[in-house]
């Protein structure tokens, strides 16, 4: 069974402008898939799609072998795959860094210390226990990166989706993610890179995604 499977999958905006077309995509347990393509090719768009965040004008999501179609069956899958988002402005929206670090474990059920605990133990293996009290809008735009990675790595999702978690780091603090994501116990993951380096350490095959399609690099 895959993870996810995309079967034709097309896409266009409600200003009619069409971003994925007949697109399909298998991502298997042990897959650590880079997706490059050049800019405004699709690629966020996609992922949005996986979540169940746009809806496909044709085409249909498998996910944990499910045919997922409605807001609730994405509902269920949404806290084994944790999403990335690009913009860190979007995953931040707490009034501080370890709150919204424990607000998925919080919102899986956790109790208020454990969350805390484990949002703490995340800071600092991605090293920012420092930025712990800190206002999350008032942050670096690295320094937000890297919290926005740890409110996913809190989570402890079977699945991620990482749309350029890279961007904007330092050249130590980019082998220091590297690190972690290596050794985080993921089923598979979906990584979106410019940077070759990044890809080479993280993932072991890539598709390119070009006229709203997927091929194998
Ligand atoms: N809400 C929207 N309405 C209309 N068009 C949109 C919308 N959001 C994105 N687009 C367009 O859809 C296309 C795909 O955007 P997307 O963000 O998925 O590209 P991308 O491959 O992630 O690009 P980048 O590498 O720059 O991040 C782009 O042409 C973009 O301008
Ligand atoms: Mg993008």
């Amino acid at each position: 069974m895959s993870l996810i499977d995309l079967d034709g999958i097309s896409f266009r905006y409600p200003n009619g402008n069409q971003v994925l077309e007949g697109l399909s995509l298998c991502l298997e347990e042990g897959d650590k898939i880079g997706l490059l393509g050049e800019n405004g090719t699709g690629k966020t768009t996609l992922f949005h799609i996986i979540l169940g965040l746009l809806k496909p004008n044709k085409g249909e999501i498998y996910i944990f072998g499910k045919r997922r179609k409605t807001e609730q069956d994405f509902k269920e899958i949404r806290r084994a795959i944790g999403l990335l988002f690009q913009d860190s402005d979007d995953q931040l929206f707490c009034p501080s860094v370890i709150e919204d670090v424990a607000f998925g474990p919080l919102n899986m059920g956790m109790k208020h210390q454990e969350a805390t605990e484990r949002a703490e133990r995340t800071l600092d293996e991605l090293g920012i226990s420092h930025l712990r009290n800190r206002v999350p809008y008032q942050l670096s735009s690295g320094e937000k990166r890297l919290v926005s990675t740890a409110t996913i790595l809190s989570m402890r999702p079977e699945i991620f989706l990482l749309d350029e978690p890279t961007t904007g780091l330092d050249e130590k603090t980019t082998d220091r993610l590297i690190s972690v994501l290596q050794n985080y116990p993921a089923k598979a993951w979906i990584m979106i890179s410019q940077i070759p380096s990044v890809i080479e350490a993280l993932t072991d095959k890539c598709y390119r995604l070009q006229g709203g399609r997927i091929y194998p690099v």
